[in-house]
């Protein structure tokens, strides 16, 4: 069997069961000459990296109805795009999009370049969004490697060797699939086969285009694969986060630093993150504990303990923030599960003889 013939197989196989996704321009029109937009499809891939399609779809509905173009966003204060992100996680990519797009706007007159190349010399675009993009604006015939696609081609050609090593070799086994013609169709095809039937736990090998080839099915292992070296446990850090109203609708804030954790995102002034937390609370109160959070990040594991008070006065640390700039839905997950704790903590010792009883707390979320 030609790779030729591969490529064919799962192009016919896309023809009939490409997935509708409001960034992707479908087969059909595709063939009609209808081109996708560069703006667009860069940044439904920027959200895809780390999220699911079912996570992304209102987050990009919501910034190409706010942002249409990428001057608009070039032209967004950096706090409303990192608002707009909150919720996606990862920061560091709403920081690079920025940068990315203010680099579209200044130095490119408007137009992302045309080539893989050329977009890989912009700010904070990687390998696989470089190709992404000239595959599935432009046709260029590059291979376009996400996790999806590793997975298929570890199977297609029963790949042994764990995963992160193996990563060079699946991604030469995709660029030697990847056909001259209809480059973009291609890689959603491919994409979008390891999404649906090419699928990590029970594959559906029976309805799969490429079964016949498939040397992972052959050998009885295909859901076996990739096999992956096993990770290090990741490691527990703690620490404190400190939630203060001053009871008439301010809240105190501060925005982080914007290289590291949750970098330039606004939230709550906290500890380090550490086996020994360091830091002091940012304003003189009768601080109540809360209750104590965990949460997941890329490398290790919070486990944070919330303390919240009633306050007033000039905190030593961070800005008092009333509505309607003090959204609580635009805060970061981390931040948004130890503002409901806070307000939990902090009703209840309102309704109760606590120092804070009698007053009301302001924007429940
Ligand atoms: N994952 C990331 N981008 C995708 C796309 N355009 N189609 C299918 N799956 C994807």
């Amino acid at each position: 069997m030609r790779e030729g013939d591969a490529a064919a197989e799962i192009l016919d196989w896309y023809d009939r069961h490409a997935r509708a996704m409001p960034w992707r321009t479908g087969p059909a029109a595709r063939a009609a000459g209808v081109r996708p937009d560069p703006y667009r499809v860069w940044l439904s891939e920027v959200m895809l990296q780390q999220t699911t399609v079912a996570a992304v779809r209102s987050y990009w509905e919501r910034f190409v109805a706010r942002w249409p173009t990428v001057e608009a966003l070039a032209s967004a204060e950096d706090g409303e795009v990192m608002a707009a992100w909150a919720g996606l996680g990862y920061y560091a990519r709403a920081r690079n999009l920025l940068a990315c797009a203010r680099a579209v706007a200044g130095e490119h007159g408007g137009t992302f370049p045309a080539t893989r190349d050329g977009l890989r010399a912009l700010p904070g675009v990687g390998p696989y969004t470089a190709a992404a993009v000239a595959a599935m604006c432009h046709d260029e015939p590059v291979a376009v490697v996400d996790g999806n696609v590793e997975r298929v081609m570890a199977r297609l050609h029963a790949v042994q060797e764990p995963l992160p090593g193996a990563k060079p070799r699946l991604a030469a086994l995709a660029a030697a699939a990847t056909p001259r013609a209809r480059a973009g169709d291609y890689a959603q095809a491919v994409m979008d086969l390891g999404a649906t039937v090419c699928t990590p736990r029970s594959p559906a090998c029976g309805v799969c285009p490429w079964m016949a080839r498939c040397d992972g099915r052959r050998a009885g292992i295909a859901a076996d694969l990739p096999r992956r070296a096993p990770k290090a446990a990741k490691p527990v850090r703690r620490g404190v986060l400190w939630v203060a109203t001053d009871g008439a609708g301010s809240w105190l804030l501060e925005r982080r630093p914007a290289r590291g954790l949750l970098g330039g995102t606004l939230g709550w002034p906290t500890t380090t993150w550490g086996d020994e937390p360091a830091g002091e609370a940012p304003v003189a109160a009768d601080w109540r504990a809360a209750g104590a959070l965990r949460h997941t990040f890329s490398h290790f594991h919070l486990e944070a303990e919330v303390r919240a008070a009633i306050a007033g006065g000039a905190p030593g640390r961070g800005t008092w923030i009333g509505a309607p700039a003090f959204d609580a839905a635009a805060l970061p997950t981390l931040m948004r599960k130890a503002h409901a704790l806070a307000q939990t903590a902090l009703e209840a010792e309102g309704s109760g003889a606590g120092a804070g009883a009698g007053r009301r707390l302001p924007g429940r979320s």
